[in-house]
């Protein structure tokens, strides 16, 4: 039987993607990103998200369509990501897959945009295997999951409380006085810098922690730790290591994220760990993670970095194996949903 092509929207921050997928084979990814319009305000402004992407929703579906060398009588499903996000820019995506859904007389697949995260991995024509635990760092979300089945059986153990790790690297930037997306500047700043130079917090990470929040981040007490140090040079004339701020900030973040993650592989004998978010480009997050998840016998997964920032095609891969496995497709009825569980 012929495998199903499916032509996924995803619109949950400020990637309008479109990606278009026949069964586990990616035939385009389209990206129009609105990053440069946040910049100077130093984080995504959901009005100005979702405005872009009614501006580029067009231009890229007729991209993805011509890269896919496809047309849209073709498409044997749509694909959406209707959660979690940000409410306005999911509805734009949203409204734009019904319409031509019902235009075109295709079933319709309403996607989670975490699960969305961890079917990218299935597009890169490596064998998959679950269980896996993930783990999804980005500037919209931080969470840890158990994954025994993509389509049937995905279990949240933890998520961020507060801040997104993301928004954590972005936040820190600012106060260091780096340019947005601060993720990348911070990990440029730290590689002449001391990781040990101050021991910052590590949120959620006491034994006190563990019963309650064992899987759970937290970032903002670490944000004012790195506030505090700084003002606090600042205000007695010393100088500020902008690179030793940014390397034990940085040793910070990615030694809880990994810690837990390899927790959560350790406890649920899980041996497999998929690593998926804009975050995963931070080179000291899978340096850190190659080499602990080696010591404790984990086979860790990182997809290229173009399916593991918000994408169209993950969500069009997880629609065409609800396809491939029977799922029907979701009723006209659903709505955008920013909290949606997975
Ligand atoms: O997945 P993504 O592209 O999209 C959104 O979350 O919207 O992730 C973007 C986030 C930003 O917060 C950015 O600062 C962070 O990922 N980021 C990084 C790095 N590159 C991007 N964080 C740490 N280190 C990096 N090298
Ligand atoms: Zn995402």
């Amino acid at each position: 039987t012929r495998e199903p092509l499916v032509l996924g929207i995803e619109t949950s921050c400020d990637e309008t993607g479109i990606g278009i997928v026949r069964g586990r084979t990616l035939l385009s990814n389209t990206i129009a990103s609105s990053m440069d319009e946040h910049a100077r305000y130093g984080g995504v402004v959901p009005e100005v998200a979702a405005r872009a992407h009614l501006e580029a929703l067009q231009p890229a579906i007729k991209a993805a369509l011509a890269e896919a060398e496809v047309s849209l009588a073709d498409l044997d499903a749509v694909a959406v990501t209707s959660g979690p996000g940000l409410a306005g820019a999911l509805m734009v995506g949203v409204g734009a897959a019904k319409a031509l859904a019902v235009s075109l007389d295709k079933p319709l697949y309403a996607v989670n945009h975490l699960v969305g995260h961890i079917a990218a991995d299935i597009l890169t024509g490596d064998e998959v295997e679950y269980p896996t635990v993930a783990l999804l760092v980005s500037g919209g979300h931080t969470s840890l999951l158990l994954v025994r089945d993509l389509v049937s059986d995905v279990e949240l153990l933890g998520e961020t409380m507060d801040d997104a790790a993301g928004e954590a690297f972005d936040k820190i930037a600012r106060i260091l006085g780096l340019p947005y997306p601060g993720g990348p500047e911070i990990d440029k700043a730290a590689a002449d810098g001391d990781p040990t130079a101050i021991r910052f917090p590590r949120g959620l990470s006491r034994a006190s922690d563990m019963a309650e929040h064992r899987y759970d981040f937290s970032f903002s007490g670490l944000k004012t730790a790195v506030a505090r140090w700084v003002e606090q040079r600042e205000a007695a004339g010393e100088p500020v290591s902008v690179s030793d701020v940014a390397a034990s900030f940085r040793e910070a973040v990615v030694d809880v994220l990994v810690t837990k993650a390899l927790d959560a592989c350790a406890r649920h004998g899980v041996p497999r760990l998929l690593l998926g978010g804009g975050v995963i480009a931070n080179r000291r997050l899978r340096e850190v993670a190659l080499q602990r998840a080696e010591a404790a016998g984990v086979a860790v997964r990182i997809p290229p970095l173009s399916l593991c920032t918000d994408n169209g095609a993950m969500i069009a891969a997880l629609a065409a194996e609800l396809v491939r496995t029977g799922r029907p497709a979701s009723t006209l009825a659903f709505g955008a949903d920013s909290t949606l569980p997975v």
